[in-house]
């Protein structure tokens, strides 16, 4: 069965706790199971990682396996603005990438509206709350 990894970085382990009003009211692990009957023939892994060094790890680690993974939905959070080692790594392997966030970031404070990693993604979801992660799968499927 193909593979599709959702990576969360920093603070998004705290979704339905955190700022409800910019990331809503469900957890992650709530929304991955919506998720889980929506696209029942893939097996979506879930990974989160408040350390940049290890979103580095993971990236490297499941980069080059074209064979199991379709790519991997990468929401970076706060490193999105930040990471040119993230990015660097997201260069660097064969799987693409696809940059989600649920908030607009375009409507947010001007410092998120650069991306470090959107010029080597495969393309950017943003703003449409957790629904951003569905339309990155839908991306890559
Ligand atoms: C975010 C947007 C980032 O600017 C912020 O630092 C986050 C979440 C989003 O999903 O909207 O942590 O990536």
């Amino acid at each position: 069965m193909m593979k599709i990894l959702i990576l969360n970085g920093p603070n998004l382990n705290l979704l339905g706790l955190r700022s409800p009003q910019i990331y809503g009211n469900q957890s992650m692990e709530q929304y991955l199971e919506f998720l889980r009957e929506c696209y029942a023939d893939v097996t979506l892994e879930y990974r989160q990682s408040n350390h940049e060094g290890e979103i580095i790890d993971i990236i490297q680690q499941v980069g080059y396996d074209i064979e199991s993974y379709a790519g991997i939905v990468l929401n970076a959070g706060a490193y999105t603005h930040t990471s040119l080692a993230i990015a660097d790594a997201i260069e660097a392997i064969k799987l693409p990438v696809v940059e989600v966030h649920i908030s607009n970031v375009a409507a947010r404070e001007s410092v998120r509206h650069t991306s470090m990693i959107a010029p080597v993604c495969r393309g950017s979801i943003a703003g449409f709350g957790m629904d951003s992660y569905r339309l990155a799968i839908e991306a890559l499927i």
